[in-house]
């Protein structure tokens, strides 16, 4: 994605005549993006040969799903929801993982059933739901005990998941005991210690840090894992400040952790896959004078890309045509919806916008068009993808019908 005289271009292809065609707001995605993406993951943890499991919650279009799929990876699920369309768009059954808090009965005897690789458990009383459903059943399932090592994630508090004040994983005492339980049980084979310590990690000191953990608790339990799924995180450079997530450098640590407890690595990336390979193309409504700033006042609005009001999280903005006349107001980015968080950034020296200009947020892939919603009944947007100078549309948009 690049400028080319002064015009936003995708993989070759003119961001305004996209536009034209599929109309605004519309998600676009790029394939050389995505499958860039993966090959970076793959070769940067080529060395501890990992099972990749997208997290589908990231985005779960079916196109991309079935292309994810055909690169390689598996799936990382949290709910019925997602493990049907993994398994529908071609991800096997031994290439899936399922975690959450609360699997209800239907879900777990679901997963059962398509003897996927791992339950990952997140508690005594899950663990003990499996073992009555497995006993019904007359099987033996594989599950993970999800430990919650009690790791500052250095990342914005609302997406830090590995403390001790956060819902998810057992504490080390209660992950100790449920070993020992789950070794004697005859319905259920421990496979896999399983952390997720949050998202948008930009640093490495707090996976260096879990994995110290981890490795204490495993000597203390005297276990032996098959598996260690090590979640995902990963966080990719949404401000353009060149902070990278060092892949290589993880990738050395985990490698010295294998080869002590010659364990497979699992890991669960969504953001680092998908994130950077998907813009949200947006249509200026108004440009609307305010007390102090000029409120630019886009077709897209929070029910299409939720991360800025959920998180306050900055997307960078551009220009899908460059003018290079400077406006002298502060130009303030908001949605049509009747709510004040109903904004997505606000820019001093943007270039002069005017009605039915277009603009570009720049990486929304992942938790765009995954968090989206129907709020004020607003159709969902169209998705699109180029792959090979093509465009497709893989998921349509809404029509106002389709909500009456
Ligand atoms: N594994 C587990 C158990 C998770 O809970 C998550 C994300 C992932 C893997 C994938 O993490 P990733 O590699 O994508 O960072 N909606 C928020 C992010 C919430 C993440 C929830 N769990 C956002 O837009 O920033």
């Amino acid at each position: 994605m690049k400028y080319k005289a002064n015009n936003f271009i995708i993989d070759g292809l003119k961001a305004e005549k996209i536009a034209k065609k599929y109309h605004t707001p519309l998600y676009c995605y790029s394939y050389k993006d995505l499958k860039k993406n993966i090959d970076n993951f793959k070769n940067s943890f080529k060395n501890v040969d990992p099972i990749i499991c997208f997290s589908v919650k990231s985005n779960s279009n079916k196109f991309l799903l079935k292309e994810i799929g055909k690169l390689g990876l598996g799936a990382d699920v949290v709910s019925i929801g997602e493990l049907m369309r993994s398994l529908k768009s071609g991800i096997k059954p031994n290439k899936i993982v399922f975690s959450g808090v609360g699997k209800t009965t239907n879900e777990i005897s679901y997963a059962i059933n398509q003897k996927i690789l791992l339950i990952n458990t997140e508690s005594r009383s899950e663990i003990l739901e499996i073992e009555k459903i497995a006993k019904l059943k007359k099987k033996i399932v594989n599950i993970g005990i999800r430990l919650n090592p009690n790791t500052d994630a250095n990342t914005l508090s609302q997406i830090s998941t590995g403390k001790k004040e956060n819902k998810f994983g057992v504490s080390k005492k209660t992950f100790l005991d449920l070993v020992n339980y789950v070794k004697n049980s005859k319905n259920l084979r421990l496979k896999c210690l399983s952390v997720h310590i949050g998202s948008q990690i930009l640093e490495n000191r707090p996976y260096e840090k879990m994995l110290k953990v981890i490795e204490k608790i495993i000597k203390k339990s005297k276990f032996r894992f098959e598996y260690i799924d090590l979640g995902g995180g990963m966080g990719i450079d949404y401000e353009k400040k060149n902070k990278h997530y060092n892949f290589k450098k993880y990738s050395l640590s985990i490698k010295k952790f294998v080869k002590k407890f010659n364990s497979k690595i699992i890991f669960e990336p969504g953001r680092s896959i998908i994130g950077s390979s998907g813009i949200l193309i947006s249509k200026v409504i108004y440009v609307k004078e305010g007390y102090k700033k000029d409120f630019v006042i886009l077709d897209a609005a929070m029910n299409d890309l939720m991360r800025p009001a959920l998180y306050n999280a900055k997307h960078i903005i551009l220009p899908v045509k460059k003018n290079n006349k400077k406006s002298k107001k502060i130009y303030e980015f908001v949605g049509p919806i009747c709510e004040s968080t109903d904004k997505f950034s606000t820019i001093k020296k943007f270039q002069k916008l005017n009605k039915k200009d277009l603009i570009i947020i720049c990486d929304v892939g992942a938790y765009g068009m995954s968090l989206s919603s129907n709020y004020n009944l607003r159709p969902k947007i169209a998705e699109v993808i180029i792959k090979n100078s093509k465009i497709r549309v893989i998921s349509k948009r809404q029509s106002i019908n389709n909500l009456m």
